[in-house]
């Protein structure tokens, strides 16, 4: 099997996952480059992983010769110059989530894209590609769209590189709920037409001062009538819980009612306990590998790659109503 020739920019607390998947997980794919602006950071994970071109100028690694495609794993702030980087030198592009910090931006990086209709792009919502999502999306055959319920909420134990990250991660709901907004897009097969979103500094009154809530929640209204509703919160006792609940005529499909990371039931002089996966990364392992198989597989075949970048700026518009909706504390249409 011919292995797709990878660079990654950026190989922070995503970027080094991404960077082991596609050096050692992703049978279709190699790590040939790496940059960070941290060129000591870059040269670190290299070494580990025997690479033997790094970078801290991410225009350089898009002229390597030798790097077929690239990954961006920068902060978001950045997507859209390094898409615009990567395909003027005739990559495809693999481009984590959200796409862009504006609306505007998203356009911009449709632009480009649009300009380059030989090469694939992709966006990073792997939970599309975790397994029991797929499961789930394989099921919902017969009958109608009712409800999609979604919780997301990240653990107390990771709270210091949170806090760390929330300045410069946009905000709950670009940075956040975006994987929530992106499931309801997907499951229901609709867009909202209507939405309110509420929510607080409950804990940790420093997001106030970035204009956001430390838990966020929103009610949405779907053009075909299907009723959405996600939470997002930033420091939940028990684990890392991504809970995904879909309500049709025929039926209920729950997805991780309860986020255990496996099936050990501990019995003990605390009742029995099931202990809960302790961050991201480790939950969404599995996926982050599937969505860069399917990656590979997209620039193999020539197939179009799906999420691809109207989803980025369809989702990342929805966020942003959902923030003026927060803020304005006002219920609105798109
Ligand atoms: N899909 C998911 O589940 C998920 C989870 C976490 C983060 N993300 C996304 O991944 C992206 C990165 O997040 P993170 O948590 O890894 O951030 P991070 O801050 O830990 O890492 C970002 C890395 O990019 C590097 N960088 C920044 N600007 C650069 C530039 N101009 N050139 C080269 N390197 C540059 C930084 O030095 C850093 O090492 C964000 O867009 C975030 O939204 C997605």
């Amino acid at each position: 099997m011919k292995k797709l020739k990878i660079g990654i920019i950026g190989v922070g607390r995503l970027g080094y996952e991404h960077a082991c998947n596609i050096a050692n997980r992703v049978p279709g794919s190699e790590l040939v480059a790496i940059c960070d602006a941290s060129l000591d950071r870059a040269k670190a994970v290299a070494e580990e992983l025997g690479v033997t071109a790094v970078y801290n100028d991410p225009k350089a690694l898009c002229n390597d010769p030798n790097v077929e495609a690239v990954a961006i794993v920068t902060n978001t702030a950045s997507h859209v110059e390094m898409i615009g980087y990567a395909m003027d030198a005739g990559k495809h592009v693999f481009c984590e989530k959200p796409l862009a910090e504006t609306v505007e931006k998203c356009k911009e990086a449709e632009k480009i894209i649009e300009a380059h209709p030989d090469l694939i792009f992709m966006l990073g919502f792997m939970r599309r590609f975790d397994h029991s999502y797929r499961i789930a999306e394989k099921k919902m055959e017969a009958g109608d769209m009712i409800l999609v319920r979604c919780y997301s909420q990240d653990p107390i134990s990771i709270i210091e590189g949170t806090l760390d990250y929330a300045p410069r991660s946009g905000g709950q709901f670009i940075d956040m709920s975006i994987h929530d907004i992106d499931l309801i897009r997907w499951l229901t097969g609709s867009e909202p037409k209507n939405l309110w979103a509420i929510g607080g500094c409950y804990e940790f009154k420093q997001y106030k001062d970035w204009d956001d809530g430390d838990n966020v929640s929103c009610l949405m209204q779907c053009e075909n009538d299907a009723m959405a509703f996600f939470f997002a919160g930033r420091a939940a006792a028990h684990g890392s819980h991504v809970e995904t609940e879909i309500v049709g005529t025929r039926g209920t499909l729950r997805i991780s009612g309860i986020p255990t990371d496996s099936m050990v039931e501990v019995m003990s002089s605390h009742g029995v306990c099931r202990e809960c996966y302790q961050d991201f990364i480790t939950r969404w392992h599995d996926a982050y590998i599937t969505e860069i198989e399917e990656f590979c597989d997209c620039v193999a075949t020539g197939r179009k790659a799906a999420p691809g970048v109207y989803d980025g700026t369809k989702s990342t518009n929805i966020a942003f109503k959902c923030k003026e909706s927060f803020l304005s504390n006002k219920q609105l249409t798109l």
